[in-house]
């Protein structure tokens, strides 16, 4: 196999010194000749030179890196907020490497070290088990800034959060003003922090409604995937209920697959709501009214709030909580 061309080879092909390509290809040549900078620029695509990255972190101490840890890239919750990571990364001079560890502890620390070990800037976390615990042993040692989101404990460093508090709350005064107070709510037996927000605000806005909500005979353990909703649903009839609020939309889509095997009509039979507003909501019949969580701008925030990290290490903490909305769409009758 060639060699690979380095900076010195180009250099010398060039007739000209290394400090001189290097502020060529770095946009700095302007007081060299025009034929030089084109003579330079020819022979490295004529040779094959790319940058040594290594080399160049070595020099600019910053690898222009972003880690990005999620639960579950399967989910288009996760995907669509990684979107935004990215084209914000890139709009700043970053790239961002993602991983998705399913909340698997030991693989989660495996994926930052591995991370660390590549120099990356800064971290985008946004997985329950990255505890307290783990962000003292691993992250703060490492002087790496990150930025906590979501599913994680309250605690000090840079947070982003949506207001799962009033999003279920406007779950529950929606559904109660479309007149159902027989609500099964599908909700994780291991709920991380904002899920339970969730459950909260439903709970309360419920009662605000004049709805009494008894955890015991309306929660239906489920977990936050399709298959969790699916497999929920003779649990769900059992409780006979009007509708059922699914804290997130791949359990309600899960869900209506079950109860349409059911021979069930959503919303006619049971009225089903989600929460997030994935892309899918408008692609399963009937479409699925949630409340939406601004997927992407999450991911835009986030990203923006490390890169301020970056460039003002010594600032106070950022604490940004964005809003959510109700999205009315086809699943839910007015009884
Ligand atoms: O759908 C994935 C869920 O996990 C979302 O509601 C998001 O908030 C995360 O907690």
């Amino acid at each position: 196999m060639a060699k690979k061309i380095t900076i010195r080879d180009l250099a010398s092909a060039a007739g000209v010194s290394v400090t001189t390509v290097s502020q060529i290809l770095n946009g700095k040549g302007d007081r060299f000749s025009k034929a030089t900078q084109e003579k330079v620029l020819h022979l490295r695509d004529e040779l094959g030179y790319v940058p040594d990255f290594n080399a160049r972190n070595l020099i600019l101490r910053s690898s222009k890196t972003i880690g990005v840890l999620v639960p579950n890239l399967n989910n288009p919750f996760f995907s669509t907020f990684i979107h935004g990571v990215d084209i914000t990364a890139r709009k700043e001079g970053f790239i961002a490497i993602v991983f998705g560890a399913n909340h698997e502890v030991d693989l989660e620390r495996f994926y930052l070290r591995q991370l660390m070990e590549r120099s990356v800037d800064g971290f985008i976390i946004a997985s329950a088990s990255i505890t307290a615990k783990t962000v003292d042993d691993l992250l703060k040692p490492w002087h790496t800034p990150y930025v906590l989101f979501d599913q994680n404990e309250n605690r000090a460093g840079d947070r982003l959060e949506t207001d799962d508090y009033q999003g279920g709350h406007q779950a529950a005064a929606y559904l109660a003003r479309q007149g159902h107070q027989k609500i099964v709510v599908l909700h994780p037996k291991l709920p991380t922090i904002n899920i339970n927000n969730r459950l909260k605000g439903f709970v309360d806005g419920l009662g605000e409604a004049g709805v009494t909500f008894d955890a015991k005979q309306w929660i239906v353990p489920a977990e936050l995937t399709k298959a969790g909703g699916y497999q929920a649903t003779a649990d769900v009839l059992s409780k006979k209920p009007t509708a059922v609020f699914a804290e997130n939309d791949e359990m309600a889509i899960g869900l209506m697959r079950g109860l349409h095997e059911q021979g069930l009509s959503v919303p006619d039979d049971i009225s089903v709501m989600g929460y997030d507003n994935i892309d899918l909501d408008e692609y399963v019949m009937p479409q699925l009214t949630t409340i939406e969580q601004p997927l992407h701008k999450i991911g835009e925030t986030a990203t923006k709030m490390l890169i301020k990290r970056l460039k003002n290490p010594s600032m106070d903490w950022q604490k940004v909580k964005l809003a959510v909305k109700l999205v009315e769409r086809d699943s839910v009758k007015h009884l």
